[in-house]
């Protein structure tokens, strides 16, 4: 047999199961298209061009267009003419019930508005950021927290989120990692498909699922130097192997829409990129929902030094595949003259608006365009008792255990005096993050709240602030004002750390320091909290460190200094709460990092999937020599490895097999480990299997993730966990980019994190 590659495999398979390719794609309804034709033709080219058209709501809807307000009366005068496809954060059953209202009951052909949203880690009880969720690697939680989000922003009015976002991500500078799922395409891939399924169910049409949004197609996480909307270049290789993998599997299982992004890709602005929109997402991967630009992306194409005018930025972006235009205008003011003039062939234009439309019927808009806006649901299913437990559940389920050398974890509740220390302890605005939808500023539970909920009357909890950080909060530039901290604060800390039986110590950054526009040069702990921190150890070694931040800090001495350790990220509104959970034991933590923690800021990018330099290691007899990839001053390893995390009892694993040493390109082996709960409490554990490809047509990565499975095992019990692998587990884009398995040797690992594993070889044969 020759070998195997996906595109002949994939038609065969979907050819012998249907009876036609098309018939399997997940967006195909025959019913719908021909609802589309028909309004398709009934539209004059205006309407057409309408409907690619995005606004961002630009006045209170609830009252009436105000008069002196030139810009609204535009835009009202526009909806009305059915100028506009979908209007962005508008928000609300009532804003959305009139704002839908002026365009049914005016509009020519009453075509209803979509309404698209930032639902990106809950829409007002808020979910732990998606980075933190992502070191959850739990599958369920993680749909389940997009089901809640969902819920709520369907009650709202809203009917589209622009999530997930699912780039990619090996450089914490970028203040963007905080809305990604870290570094691995596999990990990435498992939480964008939870997420779209949480948001869109199986039933796009019901009232409280909501479309979903890929982006950014493509290669945003990539930017140079981790500045945001920086250029990026990157080869094919990496294009195919690490940033794409997940757009490809929202594609083939039916989300609904995808956004490109703002950056250039090997010199082309993504919104103009006919490769990525055209030719792999519509013809390759058979994508049938639709394409919206990222805010004012196609009039940005003009300063990239792409397209001379907005004219022509509007016909870059309508020829390669882009379509809708979210707030550059440029489809509004220049569609119909490129159309008219034959610069544009209509056929493009009618492409874009069937996608639309389609997308719009299978939300079911044409049946009840106000079925979204209910004030009753509204009232009821927003911001419930029952959300917000399910947030604090996800929110315990994203804590990282870094270290824990002396066991001070977890704390008695019966301690007679707890120390906590640190502005961001009492903080209860950081801990929603950034991107944080209708989230209420200062709403989030503290984690002094947490502490003071959770232990009984006897504990005595004493409270500093110590440190200071930003002045403020909920504003996008005040997180990032760092005002010089006096020190007026380490006195009170100070003693209090002296008296307290157990001290527990927060640090971080505050929510919105990490997020779009926030990259930074320098991400260690801002300010004089490391300086505090060392005086607090001076006096009491029973600390327990707590890091709040929407990405990795690079913060050694704190590290390395810290003897209890948790990473507890922006967790959402229940932060408190959870992060109480976990110090107190009612909950074992068994999150694993989804991001490697450098040393420092230098080693980035760092990621455990690298490819081996053709120097990796000293060569035999080479002892002290400089000839190798090093670096001079410290190690290349990271501080914390991608996959890395603690619990509160140990693991041991056994019986590592694979039931053939010998696979043919059209057979499976079973690979099984055993995994036993060895210590004194239960607990979850991540079981992690990672394959290494020896030689191939590209290098390989030293070890890439391939499955997991997250196992509860009680006190002494012991789980068989079963991996499948066959020709796909195996296979990549290979160098002449086609996704293949090439025939050779492949180590299969197995283990707690992607640096401690056991290993077994597998030849793969023809
Ligand atoms: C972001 C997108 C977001 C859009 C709408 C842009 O600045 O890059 O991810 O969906 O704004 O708010």
């Amino acid at each position: 047999m020759n070998k195997m590659v996906r595109p002949f495999f994939f038609t065969l398979m979907l050819i012998l199961i249907s009876g036609s390719v098309f018939a399997q794609n997940p967006l195909t309804n025959e019913k719908i298209e021909q609802k589309v034709d028909s309004v398709l033709a009934l539209m004059t080219l205006e309407e057409k061009a309408g409907q690619l058209n995005q606004h961002n709501g630009s006045w209170d809807f609830t009252g009436p267009v105000p008069d002196g307000n030139e810009y609204a009366q535009t835009r009202a005068a526009l909806l009305k003419n059915g100028g506009v496809g979908s209007l962005l954060n508008v928000t609300g059953a009532k804003a959305t019930y009139e704002a839908q209202k002026l365009v049914v009951e005016n509009s020519r052909l009453g075509i209803p508005l979509i309404f698209g949203f930032d639902v990106i880690h809950g829409f007002k009880t808020i979910f732990p950021i998606p980075l933190a969720e992502a070191a959850s690697w739990d599958v369920k939680a993680v749909e389940q927290s997009a089901r809640v989000a969902a819920i709520e922003a369907s009650a709202a009015g809203v009917n589209w989120t622009f999530a997930p976002m699912v780039d990619v991500g090996r450089d914490a500078r970028w203040g963007r990692v905080m809305e990604g799922s870290g570094e691995d395409p596999y990990l990435g891939t498992q939480m964008a498909l939870a997420r779209m399924q949480g948001f869109q169910t199986s039933d796009l049409s019901s009232y409280n699922s909501i479309m979903a949004t890929g982006k950014h197609l493509a290669g945003y996480g990539f930017s140079e130097s981790g500045r945001d909307y920086n250029t990026v270049d990157v080869g094919k290789h990496t294009l195919l192997n690490i940033i794409l993998p997940p757009f490809e599997a929202l594609a083939k299982n039916g989300v609904g829409t995808f956004m490109n992004s703002f950056n250039d890709l090997n010199g082309i602005p993504a919104n103009g990129d006919t490769y990525l929109q055209r030719t792999l997402l519509k013809e390759d991967w058979g994508f049938e929902g639709f394409i919206i630009s990222d805010w004012g992306s196609i009039r940005q194409m003009i300063n990239h030094g792409y397209s001379k005018d907005l004219k022509q930025a509007a016909y870059h972006s309508i020829t390669s595949g882009n379509d809708m235009d979210m707030e550059s205008e440029a489809y509004q003011h220049h569609l119909v003259d490129l159309v008219e003039s034959g610069e544009v062939d209509i056929k493009f234009v009618d492409e874009a608006v069937r996608r639309v439309l389609r997308m719009k019927f299978h939300l079911g808009l044409f049946d009840d365009p106000y079925k979204y806006s209910d004030e009753t649901r509204e009232a009821n299913m927003i911001y419930t008792e029952e959300h917000r437990a399910i947030a604090r559940d996800v929110a315990k389920r994203s804590i990282v255990l870094l270290k824990n050398e002396n066991e001070l974890l977890p704390i008695s509740k019966s301690t007679p005096k707890i120390a906590v220390i640190g502005h961001l302890a009492a903080d209860k605005d950081t801990p929603l993050g950034n991107w944080r939808g209708r989230g209420e500023s200062e709403s989030a539970v503290s984690l002094l709240e947490g502490i003071e909920n959770a232990v009984g009357s006897d504990v005595e909890v004493t409270y500093a602030e110590g440190y200071t950080l930003a002045e403020g909060n909920g504003s996008f530039s005040q997180a990032l004002n760092f005002p010089k901290d006096d020190g007026s604060g380490f006195d009170d800390a100070v003693s209090n750390a002296r008296e307290a039986d157990v001290v527990i110590m927060v640090v971080g950054e505050e929510g919105l320091q990490s997020g779009e526009g926030r990259s930074q040069t320098d991400i260690s702990l801002k300010g004089r909290q490391l300086e505090l921190f060392k005086l607090v150890q001076e006096v009491n070694d029973n600390i327990v460190t707590v890091v709040m931040a929407g990405r990795p800090i690079v913060e050694p001495e704190l590290y390395e200094n810290a003897s209890s350790l948790l990473y507890a990220w922006h967790l959402g509104t229940e932060a408190g709460n959870a992060i109480a959970d976990v110090l107190f034991g009612d909950y074992n933590p068994a999150a694993k990092l989804p991001m490697s923690i450098p040393r420092d800021v230098g080693q980035i990018p760092i990621y455990y999937n690298f490819r081996n330099p053709g120097r990796p290691t000293p060569g035999p007899g080479d002892a002290g020599s400089v000839f190798w990839s090093q670096f001079n001053d410290m190690p290349n390893s990271p501080q914390y490895i991608f996959g890395y995390g603690l619990s509160y009892t140990e693991f041991e694993y056994s019986d590592f097999s694979v039931t053939k040493n010998t696979m043919a390109m059209d057979d499976e082996v079973e690979v099984t480990v055993t995994v036993k709960n060895s210590g004194s409490v239960a607990g979850e554990e991540v079981v992690q299997f990672y394959i290494k490809d020896h030689f191939a047509s590209a290098i390989r990565p030293v070890k890439e993730l391939k499955g997991f499975e997250k196992i509860m095992l009680e006190t002494g019990e012991s789980k068989t966990v079963t991996f499948i692998v066959n020709w796909e587990t195996l296979a990549f884009y290979a160098a002449d980019e086609q996704f293949k398995a090439e025939p050779g040797m492949f180590s299969l690992m197995v283990g707690t994190n992607s640096n401690d594993v056991q290993t077994l070889e597998l030849e793969l044969v023809e």
